[in-house]
């Protein structure tokens, strides 16, 4: 495509225009037969392009036509399809039913139709009969707007628990959505001793569906800044994943384009206005920039996450036996909901036998030997901290490198191992860092050859809940090649995959946000042999204060749960 941009512009600047375009066309020609049958929407692009129909393109995939209706009506699509070359249409369609979701069927006037959590009520269905753990209970849940009326349409957004403070116990439960304004949770027994109901409404229907339409039609609602640099002078300018109208601006200045040459993943920027493309030295955060509507705003302020009136009913579990997994942790196993509980603050697994990890001295074994290449956002650098500031014989080198986007390393001579952490690449909202250290994920992952000392850990969600799913399905496909091509030439290397957890709550990052874009995960993984740790159940369920860096007590029970896979012995 490049290439033959350059060669038109080449073509105005010479004297004998009709002879190469002669030559040209035939170029082109050879261009269309070796791109083959598997490049459809490369070659849209294109003819667009010499249309001038400039159609805004997102990693090689077309962004949603704007007559496409999603996020609104009755329709429970969430988004629109695309023609990506590395996401099947059978694969865009199972993501399209994992991921559906009811939207408000009219348009909301005013906030007094939205659901209101403090009109919204839930009761036990067996509050009393003879409860025993290992068994469960019902809860239905009647959604009422502003004015008491019963919602006739689904698509809340709540998320429930069982819990018992004295026993610092929980444990999350799925809520089904009825479609016609009520919701049932099932809840698992699995301690004895008293258990309380706790649902909160995280966000109306009518949010989500303003969180949805934002998704969707405006990926620059966080922009990035690209620093270029060369002989002592220095150019700020804009910079983002999709070369879309706001970063285009005029078009005048449109674009530096940079392909990462492995993974073919782009980012651009806008064209500083003295130095070169190639001089782009440093990156940062841009800034926010969502342009809500008033009835948005009040929307997404005014009910979210508040816990609901609920019956004050207490269930008495009598003492049973849990059903706790004997199977060895291993990757490839299917997560369960609930995948696991609290009881003392400590999370047990139901999907494979746990271990706990009571001393450093046995962190420190059970790493013997690893080589941990850790990527993600901050909530995984939480992760390495943790071990750093738990396990006294791992020591800490300093590279003289960003703390918020590393990478970061430490070293544990005695038992030979190593632990690096670097961020997932960009998009990443940090303080300003040079450019050459942000590597994509599914880059890292090609130059690794693995093996059983290898382990490979990796997050991706909340720097990618401002952009359309599309883009965020794109960069899971491109990472799940690469690891694909990792297991197959090293398959005992460990991959890790750690979910999203709760704690956002507007509109550039947003419980509902997270939860949409960690199903597609979930989806797009699930037949590989990888392991899912499970941490938006972990979250959700606990005691603490909701945030996206979630307390040292929950980070201690992922990196058990992540060990525990680890070294399974
Ligand atoms: C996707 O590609 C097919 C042909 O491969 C084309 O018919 C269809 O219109 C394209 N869809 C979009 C949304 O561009
Ligand atoms: C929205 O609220 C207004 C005012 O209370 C009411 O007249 C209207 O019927 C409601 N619409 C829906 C769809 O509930
Ligand atoms: C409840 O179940 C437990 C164990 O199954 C049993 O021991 C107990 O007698 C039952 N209580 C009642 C009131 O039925
Ligand atoms: C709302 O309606 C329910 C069911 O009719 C009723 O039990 C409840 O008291 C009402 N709440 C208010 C605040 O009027
Ligand atoms: C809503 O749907 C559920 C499940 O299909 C059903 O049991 C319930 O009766 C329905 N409620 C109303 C008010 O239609
Ligand atoms: C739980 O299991 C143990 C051993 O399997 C058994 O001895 C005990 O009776 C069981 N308890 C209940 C309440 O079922
Ligand atoms: C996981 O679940 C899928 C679908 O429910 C099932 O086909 C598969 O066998 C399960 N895998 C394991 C390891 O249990």
């Amino acid at each position: 495509m490049d290439l033959i941009q350059s060669y038109l512009v080449f073509l105005l600047k010479m004297r004998r225009p009709l002879l190469l375009m002669v030559v040209g066309v035939i170029m082109i020609l050879i261009y269309f037969i070796s791109m083959g049958q598997e490049n459809h929407f490369r070659v849209n692009m294109f003819k667009q392009h010499l249309e001038g129909n400039h159609t805004p393109f997102n990693n090689g995939i077309l962004l949603p036509t704007p007559h496409v209706e999603i996020c609104s009506g009755t329709s429970l699509r969430t988004f629109a399809p695309t023609n990506d070359s590395l996401v099947s249409e059978t694969e865009w369609e199972s993501l399209e039913t994992d991921l559906q979701w009811q939207f408000p069927p009219v348009d909301i006037l005013s906030s007094d139709n939205a659901t209101n959590p403090t009109k919204c009520s839930f009761s036990v269905v067996n509050s009393h009969s003879n409860h025993t753990v290992g068994g469960f209970v019902d809860v239905i849940l009647i959604a009422r707007d502003a004015h008491n009326r019963t919602k006739t349409y689904g698509g809340d957004f709540f998320q429930a628990k069982l819990y018992n403070t004295e026993l610092k116990a929980s444990t999350f439960g799925a809520v089904t959505d009825n479609l016609n304004g009520t919701y049932t949770v099932r809840l698992a027994l699995l301690w004895s001793g008293p258990a309380h109901v706790s649902i909160r409404l995280v966000h109306p229907s009518e949010a989500v569906q303003v969180l949805c339409q934002h998704r969707e039609h405006d990926p620059d609602k966080v922009y990035f800044t690209g620093y270029f640099e060369e002989g002592g002078k220095q150019e700020t300018a804009v910079c983002n994943a999709q070369r879309s109208s706001r970063l285009v601006g005029d078009g005048k200045q449109c674009c530096c384009e940079y392909r990462e040459p492995v993974s073919g993943e782009y980012w651009f920027c806008r064209r500083p206005s003295s130095l070169p493309c190639h001089t782009l030295t440093y990156h940062s955060m841009g800034g926010y920039q969502a342009q809500l509507s008033q009835l948005d705003g009040t929307l997404l302020k005014s009910f979210t996450n508040i816990v609901l009136p609920g019956e004050h009913s207490v269930i008495h579990v009598n003492p049973g036996n849990v059903t706790r997994s004997k199977t060895k942790c291993h990757p490839g196993l299917n997560t369960s909901v609930p995948a696991g509980f609290y009881l003392q603050d400590h999370w047990t697994s139901l999907v494979c036998d746990s271990k706990s990890f009571p001393s450093a001295k046995l962190v420190s074994e059970c790493l013997k030997d690893k080589h941990i290449l850790m990527m993600g956002d901050s909530t995984l650098r939480q992760w390495f901290e943790y071990l750093d500031t738990s396990v006294p014989t791992l020591k800490r080198l300093n590279l003289f490198t960003s703390g918020q986007s590393g990478p970061l390393e430490m070293v544990d001579p005695q038992f030979n191992t190593r632990i690096i952490w670097r961020a997932h690449g960009i998009p990443i909202r940090t303080s300003k860092t040079p450019w050459a250290d942000l590597h994509y994920i599914a880059r890292e992952v090609e130059d690794l050859a693995g093996g059983p000392h290898s382990v490979v850990v990796f997050t991706l969600w909340a720097h990618f809940t401002t952009y359309p799913l599309a883009t965020y399905a794109h960069r899971l496909a491109v990472i799940r090649m690469a690891v694909e091509s990792l297991l197959r030439r090293s398959p005992n290397t460990l991959v890790v995959i750690k979910s999203a957890n709760t704690g956002y709550k507007d509109v550039y990052g947003s419980d509902w946000l997270s939860w949409q874009i960690d199903v597609a995960l979930r989806t797009m993984f699930r037949d590989l042999p990888v392991v899912l740790i499970d941490v938006w159940q972990m979250t959700s369920c606990h005691y603490s204060p909701d945030n996206i860096h979630p307390p040292p007590v929950v980070i201690k029970n992922e990196v058990d749960l992540f060990l525990s896979f680890v070294c399974p012995e």
